[in-house]
């Protein structure tokens, strides 16, 4: 599918109030999205589990105008975040109203109330931009909808996911489950830079329910917000050996999500979130963005991985905090290492149980 398939037909239906509520929720990528060429595009391919407990619920009221909104004028919506009126998050969203006009041109024929609300304490250092963008893009879907209401549930969700993607690229990942994959890759045919798709092939027992604990090792602003994140790796001087990896390791991944090969799978996730990171050490300029507390995790869970030879393994988002990954027939040993042993590190013992997801959800 190209662009085109995802503008507007001509509205069949005159739609003048309503309301709808979506949750999504966020994900956690294990082959990483760093870097990013315009339009959203992602300089390489990426592949994520979907969470379960991180969400956000956002409600659309929309309201039919006398007459759209001109096209110098602003988009006409107000935005409530937690129950209050945020005048601080319109930019981010006008942004995104403004690259996805062409293709949802009835923004500017309505009034619109936007009302959101995250699971997970909004200062956790946890991005909601995947689970923001993604359950707004829902909302104006279903909304969609109700002008078109042929459209099937596999354009609704693709068009979801491209639409999200121009809102924040990882959001894209964040409208299905459990598995997603986003961005071309020679192995996969239906893959697409433009939205995301549910990774096609077999995927072993134990990677269902795999459990995701966060560990909030620091709940502070971010130190360097993901567009800037992304702009780094232009003129990286290890960019396109990087991009190359991640092919590599989408590649690799085919055999090791087939089989359950546990210690593969651990091995690649690891080096891909140490990448990452070494990624923002080697650009300029360049950021640590790990605590010495992150560095402690890390090492904790190699020294129980050494002892104990359970199957548990770490990833890291742009921040500090841990996602601490394992199967959940491990869980009970594995949560009585991370309360005993990992929690201390966390900032006020704060961490979130989640485990993998399937997807949003109407209300
Ligand atoms: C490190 O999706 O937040 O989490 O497209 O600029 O909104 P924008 O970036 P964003 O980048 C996420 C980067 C990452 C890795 C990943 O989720 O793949």
């Amino acid at each position: 599918m190209t662009e085109n398939d995802f503008l507007s037909r001509t509205n069949s239906k005159t739609v003048e109030n309503g309301s709808v509520t979506w949750q999504s929720p966020s994900n956690i990528a294990l082959v990483k999205y760093w870097g990013k060429k315009e339009n959203q595009v992602p300089a390489n391919p990426s592949v994520s589990f979907t969470l379960d407990h991180c969400k956000t619920t956002t409600t659309l009221k929309f309201h039919k105008r006398e007459s759209p909104a001109a096209k110098d004028e602003e988009f006409d919506f107000e935005f409530y975040f937690e129950g209050k009126k945020k005048e601080d998050f319109k930019p981010k969203i006008s942004t995104f109203f403004k690259r996805i006009e062409n293709y949802c041109p009835y923004l500017r024929e309505y009034h619109l109330e936007i009302s959101s609300e995250n699971s997970f304490p909004h200062s956790s250092g946890i991005a909601s931009s995947a689970s923001g963008m993604s359950a707004l893009a829902l909302c104006l879907m279903s909304l969609e909808k109700e002008f078109d209401p042929e459209i099937t549930n596999e354009y609704f969700n693709k068009k979801a996911s491209f639409l999200a993607r121009l809102g924040s690229g990882s959001a894209c990942r964040s409208i299905e489950g459990s598995l997603i994959e986003w961005g071309e890759h020679a192995d996969l045919s239906d893959s697409s830079d433009l939205y995301a798709i549910k990774y096609p092939y077999k995927v072993d027992a134990v990677f269902q329910k795999f459990q995701d604990t966060i560990l909030l090792v620091d709940k502070g602003q971010k130190q360097v917000s993901s567009t800037v994140g992304h702009n780094l790796m232009h003129g990286h001087p290890f960019a396109e050996a990087r991009f190359q990896q991640a092919h590599d390791n989408l590649h690799n991944l085919k055999p090791i999500f087939a089989t359950g090969d546990l210690n593969a799978f651990m091995n690649l996730v690891e080096s891909e979130a140490l990448t990452l990171h070494a990624m923002m050490m080697s650009s300029n300029p360049y950021f640590i963005l790990m605590k010495p507390n992150t560095m402690e995790i890390i090492n904790k869970i190699w020294e129980f991985r050494e002892a104990t030879a359970l199957p548990v393994c770490f990833t890291l988002d742009a921040g500090a905090n841990v996602h601490v990954l394992y199967p959940e027939k491990n869980k009970v040993e594995i949560l009585e290492f991370i309360k005993n042993e990992l929690v201390a590190y966390c900032e006020n013992g704060q961490y979130i149980c989640d485990q993998i997801g399937n997807g949003a959800k109407k209300l």
